[in-house]
């Protein structure tokens, strides 16, 4: 298992400094007033495992404002290979992010997935089901690379061609016929791969969610829309991607009008319904649909569990507020029989009354962070 035992921010977002310590697995509650810095303690959280954070954000968004020098995350990390200090931060020069472990530099963010894998929930991620179908192909995608960190680059590689080839079709009227043969092949080999990856990955959630027993957190049905994907339900892989080839090749006057492509994994989206009721999940009410989201986030921490023998790192961000009393007691339960660690966050202390005894609570105040001072978890926690 992985987990974090301590962790420091420099010059990140509203912190100059703070330091968390004495972390340990299990459930860990910031609480604190809105604006006090909650989310972006979760966000530096979320930059000890590859890839843009939690909230997505560009990294010159975290330097800290007035402040000089570059922000930095560092963190004491137990993992099955023993205590690991990760380090990440802004290279002033570069404007890019640097890696370090153990001191060392990393090659590439990539390293870091051998050491922590994080999931997250935020409340932006409460419109999922209803936002348009780029967030949830977005969504699906980061699951995806939660277990391979390959499919980022499987992405990117599959874009830019698109890009390429559109920037050829709009702006050159007798485009390299040579050049557009070869950024097609390229989209059909990376988008076949990338479409396969995504209906790989969604056929093991699936089995994850079939297992998830809970009446508060119901189970989801998902599967994948997308053309490739249902092409990949078919024919071999390699015969898809000739047939996307030939696709690419048939629709360059539409697509050097409309710009992109027609087809392509670009356009899929991830389905979820409610399976005991048979429902699309956007025609579901505002609590099921968190619900829901709830069930698959977890289905996908137990997956990361069975599969790589540890839980991944939890960050549920606001989530105990929009639950009630009984469901957020089932959401601890099921929290602490996945038996990892989890940060969470709320304005109300209150909302954590029923893991008092069970969490390290952390006060934040005007970026400041301060553990709680109550005799009983601290009595308590072990
Ligand atoms: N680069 C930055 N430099 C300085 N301050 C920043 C930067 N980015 C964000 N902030 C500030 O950090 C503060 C805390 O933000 P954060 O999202 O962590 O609050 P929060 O405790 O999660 O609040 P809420 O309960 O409303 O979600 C905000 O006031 C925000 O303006
Ligand atoms: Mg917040």
């Amino acid at each position: 298992m992985s987990y974090l035992l301590s962790l420091k921010l420099h010059n990140f977002r509203c912190y100059e400094q703070a330091a968390l310590g004495d972390l340990g697995s299990g459930l860990i509650v910031l609480h604190g007033p809105n604006g006090a810095g909650k989310t972006n303690v979760l966000e530096a959280v979320s930059f000890l495992s590859p890839g843009r954070g939690l909230r997505g954000a560009k990294v010159m968004e975290m330097q800290c404002r007035d402040a000089g020098e570059p922000w930095a995350v560092a963190a004491q990390v137990e993992t099955k290979h023993g205590a690991v200090r990760l380090g990440t931060g802004l290279d002033a020069q570069t404007e890019k992010r640097t890696i370090r472990i153990n001191g060392e530099n990393a090659k590439s963010q990539s390293a870091l997935a051998d050491y922590v894998s994080c999931v997250w929930l935020t409340p932006q991620m409460d419109r999922l089901f209803i936002d348009a179908a780029r967030e949830r192909r977005r969504f699906l995608d980061r699951l995806v690379f939660a277990f391979d960190p390959g499919h980022s680059g499987r992405t990117t590689r599959y874009e830019n061609a698109m890009r390429q080839r559109s920037k050829l079709l709009q702006d050159d009227d007798t485009p390299d016929i040579a050049w557009l043969d070869a950024l097609e092949s390229q989209m059909a080999e990376t988008g076949t791969a990338l479409a396969a990856a995504r209906l790989e990955f969604t056929q093991r959630l699936q089995r994850a969610c079939d297992k998830s027993d809970s009446e508060f957190f119901p189970q989801a049905n998902i599967s994948v829309n997308g053309t490739i994907e249902e092409l990949l339900g078919n024919a071999p892989a390699l015969e898809v991607e000739e047939m996307f080839a030939y696709q690419l090749k048939q629709s360059r006057g539409q697509d050097a009008r409309a710009g992109g492509a027609v087809t392509g994994p670009h356009k899929s989206d991830l389905a979820v319904r409610y399976a005991a009721k048979d429902m699309a999940a956007d025609q579901c009410s505002t609590g099921e649909q968190k619900a829901l989201l709830i069930g698959l986030i977890l289905a996908h921490a137990r997956l990361i569990a069975a599969e790589r023998g540890a839980p991944p790192i939890l960050l549920l961000d606001e989530v105990a507020a929009h639950l009630d009393e009984t469901r957020r007691a089932a959401l601890y339960d099921l929290l602490e029989s996945l038996g990892g660690q989890v940060w969470l966050t709320g304005t109300e202390e209150k909302l954590f009354e029923a893991v008092q005894d069970k969490a390290r609570f952390f006060e934040v105040k005007d970026a400041q962070i301060k553990p709680a001072q109550r005799p009983a978890c601290l009595r308590s926690v072990s």
